[in-house]
C-alpha cells in the first residue's frame, strides 16, 4: 500500500491496515461496484475489503435492482480498463472508477468527463512486461519460430531443412506509438542492433528518427510496431495503405490496441503478399479473431497476453487497490487518468 495513504488510513480509522481485522471492518462499509471478472486474485481481496457487488453476474433486471440499491451509497466502480459494463454508469452517485489496465478505451470518456467522475489506470507497473512480449513477436515472426516448433514436433526435420528468416540488426523498427511502452520496447530493441523510428502526434525528446505521418513510418519501417492506444481517435488508422508500405518483405507487430488496425485489410494483404508478417496480441473484437487470420501460416496469434505474467498481474491489481483506498480516505490518486 502506498505509504501516504496508509497513513492516511491509519489517521482515519486510527488502526493499522491492512493487517487488523477492525481495519478492514471499518473498510467494509464502503460498497464498491465491481463490473467484470479482471482479476481473481485481485477481486478476492476487494471482497475482504469492501463490500462488493459483482455486477457481471447479475442479469439486466437484477443489475437494474442493484444500482437503484447502491444509489447515494457507492460511489466506487473497479473494472477492467479496455471493456466494461456501460451499467456502471446508470448509478449516478458513481465518483470513481478504479480501471485494472493501463489502456482506458473501455471507458465513456464523455460521460465521465461531463459528470466530473474520477477515472485511474494501473500505468508503469506492467511497461517491462508488454515490452517483453513485443520483442517476443518481433522475434517469432523475423524467425518464423512458431512455425518452426511445428516443424520439429511433425517430424519434418528429417525429410527437409526449415526456411531461413530474416535478421534484425541493422533494420529499422518503426514504433507507431513511443510512449511509456514504446519506449521501453525501443530501449530493449536498440541491444538487437534495430535502428529506431517512430510515429507520435507530438516528437519526444530522443534521438529516434521522427516521421510526422504513419505513412511515412510505415514506409521507413522494416518491422513496423503499433503501441498505440484504442478509441475513437485512432480507430482504423492503420489500413490497407500502412500495409502496402510496410511491403512484402515487411513485418506489422500489434501489441497496442486491435482496434487501430483494418483486420479484414490485414488479412488480406497477409493472403495476397502486400505485406510479409505479421505477429498480433490485440484483435478488432477479441476474443473473436478474424477467421481468415488464423488460416494464415505468416502471422503469429497470440490471446492479449502483453500484462500476463504473475508479477505483473499482481502489481496491476496493487495499484487498484491503492487507488480506491486513496479515493476513501480522500488522498491524493495514486495514478489518476488526466486529460
Ligand atoms: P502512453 O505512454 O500514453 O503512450 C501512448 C503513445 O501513443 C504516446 O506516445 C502518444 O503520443 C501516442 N499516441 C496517442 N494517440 C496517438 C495518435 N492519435 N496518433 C499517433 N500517436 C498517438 O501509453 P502506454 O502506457 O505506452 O500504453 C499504450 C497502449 O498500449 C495502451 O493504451 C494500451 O492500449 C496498450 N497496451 C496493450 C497491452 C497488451 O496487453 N497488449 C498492455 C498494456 C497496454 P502523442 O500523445 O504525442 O501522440
Ligand atoms: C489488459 C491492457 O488490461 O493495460 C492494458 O491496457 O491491454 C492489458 O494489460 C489486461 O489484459 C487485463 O485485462
Amino acid at each position: 500500500m502506498h505509504i501516504a495513504v496508509k497513513r492516511k488510513l491509519q489517521r482515519t480509522i486510527k488502526v493499522y491496515l491492512p493487517n487488523v481485522p477492525s481495519g478492514l471492518a471499518m473498510l467494509k462499509r464502503h460498497h464498491l461496484l465491481i463490473a467484470n471478472k479482471f482479476h481473481e486474485d485481485t477481486i478476492e481481496q476487494l471482497d475482504q475489503q469492501y463490500q462488493t457487488h459483482h455486477l457481471w453476474k447479475l442479469t439486466n433486471i437484477e443489475k437494474k435492482l442493484l444500482i437503484k440499491r447502491l444509489e447515494g451509497q457507492c460511489r466506487l466502480v473497479a473494472t477492467a480498463s479496455w471493456d466494461t459494463d456501460p451499467f456502471i454508469y446508470t448509478l449516478r452517485s458513481l465518483e470513481l472508477i478504479a480501471c485494472f489496465g493501463v489502456g482506458i478505451d473501455g471507458i465513456d470518456l464523455v460521460t465521465v468527463r461531463s459528470r466530473g467522475i474520477r477515472v485511474t489506470n494501473t500505468p508503469d507497473v506492467l511497461t517491462d512486461a508488454v515490452a517483453d512480449l513485443a520483442m517476443g513477436l518481433l522475434i517469432s515472426t523475423s524467425r518464423n519460430l512458431v512455425n518452426a516448433d511445428k516443424f520439429v514436433k511433425m517430424g519434418s526435420w528429417q525429410k527437409s531443412s526449415f526456411p531461413f528468416g530474416s535478421g534484425l540488426a541493422g533494420k529499422t523498427l518503426g514504433i507507431a506509438g513511443l510512449g511509456r511502452i514504446g519506449k521501453a520496447i525501443a530501449r530493449r530493441a536498440e541491444a538487437f542492433k534495430l535502428n529506431i523510428e517512430y510515429h507520435n502526434r507530438s516528437k519526444v525528446n530522443l534521438p529516434y528518427t521522427y516521421h510526422p505521418s504513419l505513412e511515412a513510418l510505415a514506409t521507413a519501417s522494416d518491422f513496423f510496431l503499433c503501441m498505440l492506444p484504442g478509441g475513437d481517435v485512432t480507430r482504423g488508422l492503420i489500413s490497407k495503405n500502412i500495409f502496402k508500405k510496410i511491403g512484402p518483405l515487411g513485418t506489422f507487430i500489434n501489441v497496442g490496441r486491435g482496434s487501430c488496425v483494418d483486420e479484414e485489410a490485414l488479412a488480406e494483404a497477409l493472403a495476397n503478399g502486400d505485406l510479409g508478417s505479421a505477429g498480433l496480441d490485440v484483435y478488432e473484437r477479441e476474443p473473436e479473431v478474424n477467421q481468415k487470420l488464423t488460416t494464415l501460416s505468416n502471422v503469429v496469434l497470440l490471446p492479449h497476453i502483453g500484462s500476463a505474467t504473475v508479477e505483473t498481474r499482481k502489481a496491476m491489481g496493487q495499484l487498484v487497490i491503492e487507488n480506491l483506498n486513496a479515493a476513501i480516505c480522500k488522498t491524493k490518486l495514486i495514478t489518476e487518468v488526466k486529460d
